[in-house]
């Protein structure tokens, strides 16, 4: 039966067809381009930064440039890449890599490029789309130049810590849990205390806040009551945030 054998051949066919494109995807990285539907067209060019070495390219071809003009982005960097344009259909070749996209009116595309290369590469248009059509090139700079400028390390502990010092705290009470006048902050919060009347609380916010604005109600078995300082009512959320972070 030759129809039979046909459906078979062209069956094996799609089989393989689909097989390749997978394996391009997995094996290559080669991005199968696509026409996303769900992301609205757009005219405001822009590259977004989304993490290390990850950025988000707004990228509008219009008669005849790419916007941005010049991106740079590190080496490494894996840009994902939505194309958008406001005029004609413009075609997008990244001359060096296998990124080849059309613009469409009304329609974005998307490519996810990996650029592991340093390097300038070269943008051009490859869809007739008018008189400067041969002159319409946009520029993708790899370079570790622009690699964002790393962020201030964060030192929680510290700045928190800070506003003990300011309101004499730390005079009486450690941090690290050496012996003091006072009982050290450190594991202070959520522990058991236990008084020096023999009653036993929580060291809950309730009880650190009594305890800054009136030291004699509730003292430590073996801590003299504290004196009472004269603590900025402001500061006391700040204060009882930095006793809390002293681990
Ligand atoms: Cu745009 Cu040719």
């Amino acid at each position: 039966m030759i129809e039979k054998r046909i459906v078979i051949v062209a069956a094996i066919f799609v089989l393989a067809i689909t097989g390749v494109i997978g394996l391009s995807v997995r094996l290559w990285g080669i991005g199968v381009p696509t026409c996303i539907t769900d992301v609205r067209p757009f005219r405001d060019a822009k590259l977004i930064e989304q993490g290390p070495k990850r950025y988000e390219l707004h990228y509008v071809a219009r008669m005849w440039t790419f916007e941005p003009a010049d991106v740079a982005v590190p080496p490494g960097s894996t840009v994902d890449l939505y194309l958008s344009t406001p005029d004609v259909t413009h075609g997008m070749n990244i001359v060096g890599t296998n990124v080849n996209l059309m613009a469409v009116p009304g329609a974005v595309n998307y490519a996810r490029v990996k650029f592991d290369k340093a390097g300038d590469y070269l943008v051009v248009c490859n869809e007739y789309c008018g008189v400067a059509h041969h002159n319409m090139a946009g520029h993708i700079h790899v370079t570790d130049a622009a690699a964002a400028p790393p962020l201030p390390v964060p030192m929680p502990g510290a700045s928190l810590t800070k506003v003990l010092e300011e309101n004499g705290c730390t005079a009486c009470h450690s941090l690290d849990g050496t012996p003091a006048a006072g009982p050290t902050f450190k594991g202070l919060y959520g522990s058991k205390r236990i008084l020096a009347n023999g009653g036993i609380v929580t060291a809950d916010d309730a009880y650190l806040r009594e305890s800054v604005e009136h030291p004699d109600a509730k003292v430590v078995k073996g801590f003299e009551a504290m004196p009472a300082l004269p603590v900025n009512a402001a500061d006391i959320p700040r204060i009882l945030a930095a006793i809390k972070s002293v681990r």
